[in-house]
C-alpha cells in the first residue's frame, strides 16, 4: 500500500491542536514530511506559542494516519519532535508575563499591578507594566505620569514606541496616546490593535517581569492578550464581598478555559478590612472576612496575601507615588511580601 505525501497533508490538516484550536498544518508545525512507501515520517516543530500537550498531538497525528491508511502505514516512532527558534520580537527578552485581573472593576486590580511593579523592581528585577485596561487606563496617574509623551523611533520602517519609565518600572498605557473619553466609544477590535500596539511594537529590551493590568471582567482584551503574548500566569484581585467573589470565580474559570487556558498563579484579597489610626488594634471587616482567602482555598489556587483598606495606599495612587516605593512602610512591606510570593510562584 502507498499513498502520496499530499494525501498524507491532508489527514494532519484534520488534526486540531488541543489548546490552540487551529489545524496543525495552518500553525506549520508539520515540516520535513517525507513518504516512502507506507513509511511517513516527518518533524514537528514546536515553539512558544505551540508547546503544549504535545504528546497529545502526536498521538492525534499517529491515530489520524492510522485511521486513514490502516496499520500498514508506519509511522510510529518516526514523528520527531524538533524546539524551533523563536521568532524574535519585542517580547523575546521577558522572562515572565503576569496578568493582573479581577472579576469586578473597582476592587484595586491597578493598585494592586502598580505597586507590585514597584515592589518586584525593589528586589532589583527588571520590571516593565503594560495598562491593558484600554477603557479606563489609571496606570499613568498612578505612577504620576499622565502627562508622559512616549518617544518613538523609526527601525526597518516600524514604529518603535519608547516605554516611559519610573520608580524603575518601564511603563507603557494607551492613556498616553489617546483621551480616554474617545478610548470609551472604541469598538472590540480598536481596543485589541491598540493593545497590540503597545505590546509587541515597543522596545521592552530585557525584563525579568511584565505586568499587564488587564480590563476587569472577561472580554476580548483578554483574548487578545493570550493570542499576542505567552503569559507566565494571572493573578485574580477581589474584595472579600460576595459579588466580587462571584465575578473573581468567573475570572479564574476563564483563565482555566481551553481558550485562554493561563495558569492561575493565586488569589489577593485586597480592602481585606480597615484599621482606624486611632484604634490601632481593631480591625474592621467591611466587605466581610477571608472570603477570598476561603475561595482560594475552595478553589485550589495558592493565597498571595491580604492588603486592608489604607488611607495611604489610596492617596498613593492619586498623587503618583505608590506606597510600595516605600519598602519599609507597613503597608509596602505587604506589597513585598505578595511580590516575593509571586517571584516563588513563577519560578
Ligand atoms: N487597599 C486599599 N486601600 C485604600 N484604597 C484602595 C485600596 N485598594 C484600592 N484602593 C482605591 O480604590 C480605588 C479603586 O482601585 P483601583 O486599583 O483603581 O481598582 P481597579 O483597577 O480594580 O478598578 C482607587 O481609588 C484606589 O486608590
Ligand atoms: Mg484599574
Amino acid at each position: 500500500m502507498s499513498f502520496t505525501k499530499n494525501e498524507v497533508e491532508d489527514v494532519l490538516r484534520n488534526v486540531i491542536h488541543p489548546t490552540l484550536n487551529i489545524s496543525i498544518i495552518e500553525l506549520e508545525m508539520v515540516k520535513n514530511l517525507h513518504v516512502n512507501g507506507g513509511e511517513i515520517s516527518f518533524e514537528l516543530g514546536v515553539n512558544k506559542k505551540t508547546a503544549t500537550n504535545i504528546p497529545v498531538l502526536k498521538k492525534m497525528c499517529i491515530h489520524a494516519i492510522e485511521e486513514k491508511f490502516g496499520e500498514k502505514a508506519n509511522v510510529r516512532g518516526n514523528i520527531k519532535v524538533v524546539q524551533e527558534a523563536e521568532p524574535e520580537n519585542a517580547l523575546s527578552k521577558v522572562k515572565h508575563i503576569i496578568a493582573v485581573s479581577s472579576g469586578k472593576g473597582g476592587v484595586g486590580k491597578s493598585t494592586v499591578s502598580v505597586n507590585l511593579a514597584v515592589a518586584l523592581a525593589n528586589t532589583g528585577a527588571k520590571v516593565g507594566i503594560i495598562d491593558a485596561d484600554i477603557f479606563g487606563p489609571s496606570i499613568p496617574k498612578m505612577f504620576g505620569m499622565e502627562s508622559a509623551k512616549p518617544d518613538v523611533f523609526k527601525h526597518e520602517g516600524k514604529e518603535i514606541i519608547i516605554p516611559v519609565e519610573k520608580y524603575g518600572v518601564k511603563i507603557l498605557s494607551l492613556g498616553f496616546f489617546v483621551n480616554p473619553d474617545d478610548a470609551m466609544i472604541w469598538r472590540g477590535p480598536m481596543a485589541s490593535n491598540a493593545l497590540t500596539q503597545i505590546t509587541m511594537n515597543s522596545d521592552w529590551g530585557e525584563l525579568d517581569y511584565l505586568i499587564l493590568d488587564l480590563p476587569p471582567g472577561t472580554s476580548d482584551i483578554h483574548l487578545t492578550a493570550v493570542s499576542i503574548m505567552k503569559i507566565t500566569g494571572a493573578i485574580v484581585v477581589s474584595t472579600p464581598q460576595d459579588i466580587a467573589l462571584a465575578d473573581a470565580i468567573k475570572g479564574i474559570n476563564m483563565f482555566r478555559s481551553e481558550k485562554i487556558n493561563v495558569p492561575v498563579l493565586g488569589l489577593i484579597e485586597n480592602m481585606a478590612w480597615f484599621t482606624p489610626a486611632e484604634l490601632p488594634n481593631n480591625k474592621y471587616y467591611i466587605f466581610g472576612k477571608g472570603g477570598a482567602k476561603n475561595l482560594a482555598g475552595k478553589m485550589n489556587i495558592p493565597f498571595l496575601g491580604e492588603v486592608p483598606i489604607v488611607q495611604s495606599i489610596r492617596e498613593g495612587g492619586d498623587s503618583g507615588k505608590p506606597v510600595a516605593t516605600n519598602p519599609e512602610s507597613i503597608t509596602g512591606m505587604a506589597f513585598q511580601a505578595i511580590a516575593q510570593k509571586v517571584v516563588d510562584a513563577v519560578s
